[in-house]
């Protein structure tokens, strides 16, 4: 079918053009008056901002082969802050570290984060690693705490007033919570009195949080206040996934002997947004932009999710590179263009695991011991992804009746109410599940919107005892009992 250009294939190509030769332009100047790098420091200088130091704290909240992309995004993170000249002495990461050398990854040693990328693992530094990787370490570190830190390179958030510091989180999550490999997960309301204790501690300029889990707006909608100089961006809002990214079997997808996706939709959109302008024209709000845009499948939402705004909203004015630092040899790329992208296969944060699971299943040789194991371990996972959902269910109908118990449980409050009002009832009750029912897991923190209402309505905690023992008692929980995996509340 031939037909004229459309306005929109006009935009774009003028975008090209118009790009081009001005990067050209760019170019040409530059070979002539590039500055050597001790100028450039004292012009950055100049401008006042940089008084202070940059810190930066970098969190995968997960363990296992089958989540490699989020420790792979948080390595990557750490080698562009590298490269943007922040001191290794100020950049904190947590990562349980079990991928790099995990039997099932083709590359030993070598973490990925791009179907063609290099090696983003070196030079990591191992602070909080493997059963260190905790929610009360990030609050210590975050305090600038070293007494409360336990285990791990003892390396905190010493800030002063002058700092900024930039926290980066990436795992799974679910309303009103964020993973953590070990228990307990992260709980908002505990999240937002720490970053309150920072604030009251006068010991950081501003800060900028860039969140991805599912969920993720949950952690700050109606509970993050606007005057802590703190903004936010979360991969989604309060009732969404968020996706995983370079997965194998999608377009784009890793090369083949990975059958783990390498990186998340929303990271890997901030990732290669840095990585690809110059930091010291382009602002937090340009990327904020450009991450929405590609994180929501360029406006179009059929998969992919919204990108949610927190906080003062008025830091976004400021350069990128007063938090991710400043790499020299992008001096000559642009402050922001616009990506002629194609949308892009991704796969749902909860299902990514029983996707790894479905690869190594089909790859393993036919009547072998591991594909049995393999097979085990699938029908486990669903086994209990199907009893979490029915228990939830039933619960609903145990306390509500019917016709009711469904929909408020499944209630999502108007945009701007806190998920929950009583954070500690919440607890209260995930624990209360998790007894009777069995450990949450991954895929469970879906159901915390259900506890949440459940607190909202004023149901007492004998109640929900009840409740859940007439739920789930005839239910044999083997390896999913809270002694053995630990209570996520
Ligand atoms: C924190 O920084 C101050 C100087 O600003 C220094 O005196 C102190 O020893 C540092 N504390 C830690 C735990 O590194
Ligand atoms: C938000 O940040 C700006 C810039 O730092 C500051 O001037 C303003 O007072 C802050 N707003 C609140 C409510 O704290
Ligand atoms: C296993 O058997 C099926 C059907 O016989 C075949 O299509 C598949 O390629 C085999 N897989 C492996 C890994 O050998």
């Amino acid at each position: 079918m031939a037909s004229l250009p459309s306005p929109a294939l006009f935009c774009l190509l003028f975008l090209v053009l118009f790009g081009a030769t001005r990067g050209a332009r760019f170019n040409q100047r530059d070979s002539i008056i590039r500055l050597p790098p001790e100028i450039q420091v004292a012009e950055e200088e100049e401008d006042g901002a940089e008084a202070g130091t940059r810190w930066a704290v970098l969190v995968a909240g997960s363990s296992g082969y089958g989540n490699y992309r989020h420790q792979a995004d948080v390595c990557h993170a750490y080698q562009l802050l590298k490269n943007g000249g922040l001191k290794e002495e100020n950049i904190v990461v947590f990562m349980y570290d079990d991928i790099a050398m995990d039997e099932m990854n083709p590359r030993p040693g070598v973490i990925i984060n791009h179907p063609k990328g290099e090696d983003v693992y070196a030079g990591v530094p191992k602070d909080y690693t493997g059963k260190h990787v905790t929610t009360e370490n990030l609050y210590a570190v975050l305090l600038g705490d070293k007494s409360a830190v336990k285990g791990g390179s003892g390396k905190v958030v010493n800030s002063t007033s002058k700092d900024r510091i930039f926290l980066y989180y990436s795992d799974h999550g679910g309303p009103g919570v964020l993973g953590m490999p070990n228990m307990p997960y992260l709980y908002a309301m505990e999240f937002i009195e720490v970053l309150k204790k920072k604030h009251a501690a006068n010991s950081y300029k501003e800060m900028v949080l860039y969140i991805e889990a599912c969920e993720s707006g949950s952690i700050f909608e109606g509970i993050m206040p606007k005057d802590l100089n703190i903004y936010v961006t979360t991969a989604s809002n309060a009732q969404e996934s968020s996706f995983g990214f370079y997965c194998p079997g999608m377009d784009p997808s890793p090369p083949p002997e990975y059958i783990t996706c390498l990186g998340d939709l929303y990271s890997i959109a901030w990732l290669e947004d840095s990585e690809t302008h110059n930091l010291k024209k382009e602002t937090i709000k340009d990327q904020y932009q450009a991450v929405k845009d590609r994180t929501s499948n360029f406006n179009t939402y059929n998969i992919g999710s919204h990108v949610m705004e927190y906080g003062n909203t008025s830091i976004r004015a400021e350069k990128l590179y007063l938090y991710q630092g400043f790499d020299p040899a992008n001096v000559n790329l642009p402050p922001n263009v616009l990506r002629p992208d194609t949308p892009v296969g991704v796969v749902n944060q909860r299902d990514a695991d029983l996707l790894f699971l479905w690869h190594m299943y089909k790859n393993a040789e036919n009547g072998s011991e591991k594909k049995s194991r393999v097979l085990k371990q699938i029908t486990e996972t669903e086994r209990h992804r199907i009893h979490l959902d029915g228990s939830v269910e039933l619960i609903g109908v145990l306390l509500y009746g019917p016709r009711e118990g469904s929909t408020l449980l499944n209630a999502v409050r108007a945009p701007g109410l806190p998920l929950v009002d009583d954070w500690q009832c919440l607890k209260s009750m995930v624990r209360v599940f998790e007894t009777h029912c069995g450990s949450l897991t991954q895929y469970g923190m879906k159901h915390m919107r259900a506890f949440a209402n459940i607190c909202n309505n004023g149901i007492s905690q004998a109640s929900m005892e009840e409740a859940c023992a007439a739920a789930c008692s005839a239910h044999d929980l083997t390896e999913w009992h809270p002694s053995i995996r630990g209570y996520s509340a």
